[in-house]
């Protein structure tokens, strides 16, 4: 008999508290939208409480998301347990979930509350959260530092109180697998109508550990999972949701459950996330990393030539490498174009916005012979979808280096419908552009990060650029994808600048 494995995807909660990783409302609906097609269980889409702008994103995505159960994380107190009902409230399947420290550091330190106001402020909220679902989680913050004679006692009382599912986080990622394991056998063995509930693991990659955490939980008795794409989380992230299924998945003879995760959309949505947070994927990165699946040395390449399983124990396939399709071509009409963005998830704000992805689309046809579903993702990305506000836009650019010559670049900006122009030497003809935009818009922002990506293969693939900017404590990200990565600059830059000025950047959620 084979178990469901719950698959509770935090990447727009807990993988939004990687610094600088904040997503407009748009941004975590194409993320939310993805993670349904992948077939996630549940969806983290924020924390409601921690702003306005979070709790309408997390509203945002109840009202479209129908498959997947949609989640608002809130501390155990009355005003986030509501706040979160609140933001679920339109959801086909929601979830409130709750949480509280069980350490004896954090009750002391942090909450300086004693054991018996957690175990009551934990009770209370499960029950103020059954008001608005039936579907409440409750989590025991820092569980890998507390006693396990008071998690029996709080995990028995929120049982009672109504709670569906029991969380068990590795907060400061601590455990081993071993003892992870062990600590999720006990729990189960101690806390009485342990089999009423489904028990969860939540684990942090502090030690590196939070994947083979994870599934060490799984193999005693835990049957949801809490993680994230490509691992993203606080510091230095979650279990990776890729590395979970996929363990899962291959080692059949060893696990006694399985997901419902559609494993050939692991690597769109990976690089949908990689892309809109500016968070780049290492390459040797297990499943999603481009070399995951690159055999280099000789003897390796003639195993696998011979036969694929020598040292393949996963089908790239099978993850969605190589899944890219070549979908449109110069002669696409908008037709085909309109039912391409549908068929990939991406709804455009208007009829415009599809005029005006349509025009870009036919110019990037124009210099590039083969156009990818990654192609038209980025397309949408840096204009359409994710932009809030043109108020900066690129109307022309034109940069030169040469051997022996500081390059130059020329820069020409619509600001709030005026066009501007500026000349700006630089270190190189991005530094150049970047000056020259500043020249005009004088934004006093600090740049805290500059990557560059190739969307698909080939010299005349788009690269993908991502900006951070940072001003007065708010930090914003920006995109733009263009097969001249100066102008794809140019574009990111305006981006975040874009973004700067209508003010969709957020707290840190935890701040
Ligand atoms: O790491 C953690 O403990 C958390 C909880 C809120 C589940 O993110
Ligand atoms: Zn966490």
């Amino acid at each position: 008999m084979t178990d469901k494995l719950i698959i509770f995807d935090t990447t727009l909660r807990d993988g939004e508290q990687s610094p600088g990783a904040s997503m407009t409302k748009e941004e975590k609906l194409r993320i939310a939208r993805q993670l349904e097609k992948l077939g996630v269980d549940v969806i983290e889409a924020g924390f409601a409480a921690a702003s306005p702008g979070d709790a309408d994103a997390i509203h945002s995505i109840a009202q479209v998301i129908e498959r997947s159960t949609v989640c608002s994380l809130a501390r155990a107190s009355e005003k986030d347990v509501r706040v979160a009902g609140e933001a679920i409230k339109p959801a086909k399947h929601g979830r409130i979930h709750t949480f509280i420290a069980t350490s004896p550091i954090h009750m002391e330190k942090k909450l300086r509350m004693s054991p018996d106001e957690v175990v009551e402020r934990a009770v209370a909220a499960v029950k103020l959260a059954l008001e608005y679902t039936d579907d409440v989680e409750f989590s025991a913050e820092d569980a890998v530092r507390s006693e396990m004679d008071f998690l029996v006692r709080v995990f028995d009382a929120v049982i009672q109180a109504g709670a569906k599912t029991l969380n068990v986080p590795d907060t400061v990622g601590y455990s081993i697998p071993l003892l992870w394991g062990e600590r999720m056998k006990q729990l189960i063995e101690r806390v009485p109508n342990s089999n009423k509930v489904i028990w969860s693991t939540h684990c942090h990659n502090d030690l590196g550990m939070a994947s083979a955490n994870s599934l060490a939980a799984v193999m005693n008795g835990a049957r949801q999972v809490e993680c994230t794409i490509n691992g993203l989380g606080e510091r230095a992230g979650n279990a990776s949701l890729e590395e979970v299924v996929m363990a899962v998945k291959t080692r059949r003879d060893v696990f006694t459950c399985d997901t419902r995760i559609d494993t050939t959309q692991i690597v769109a949505t990976s690089k949908l996330v990689s892309s809109i947070t500016g968070y780049p994927v290492q390459p040797n990165k297990a499943i999603v990393g481009a070399n995951a699946f690159a055999h280099e040395s000789g003897i390796h390449q003639d195993g696998v030539l011979k036969h694929r399983e020598t040292y393949e124990i996963m089908r790239a396939e099978d993850v969605g490498w190589g899944a890219n399709k070549l979908t449109l071509g110069k002669l696409s009409g908008r037709n085909a174009f309109r039912s391409r963005l549908q068929e990939l998830g991406i709804v455009l704000k208007n009829e415009d916005a599809l005029n005006a992805a349509f025009v870009r689309f036919k110019d990037l046809a124009d210099r590039k012979s083969e156009i990818f579903d990654e192609d038209i993702q980025a397309l949408v990305s840096d204009d359409g979808v994710a932009q809030v506000s043109d108020h900066f836009r690129l109307v022309a650019i034109g940069a030169h280096s040469e051997t022996g010559k500081l390059p130059v670049a020329r820069v020409i900006l619509s600001v709030g419908g005026k066009e501007q122009q500026s000349d700006s030497q630089g270190g190189g003809p991005v530094d150049a552009t970047f000056k020259a935009i500043e020249q005009i818009v004088q934004s006093g922002t600090e740049l805290l990060l500059y990557s560059v990506n190739n969307i698909t293969s080939g010299t005349d693939a788009q690269g993908e650029v991502t900006v951070r900017l940072s001003k007065g404590g708010r930090v914003v990200n920006g995109q733009g994808a263009d097969t001249d990565i100066v102008v794809a600059s140019a574009k990111a830059y305006l981006n975040a600048l874009n973004k700067l000025d209508a003010g969709v950047d957020r707290a840190h959620p935890q701040v």
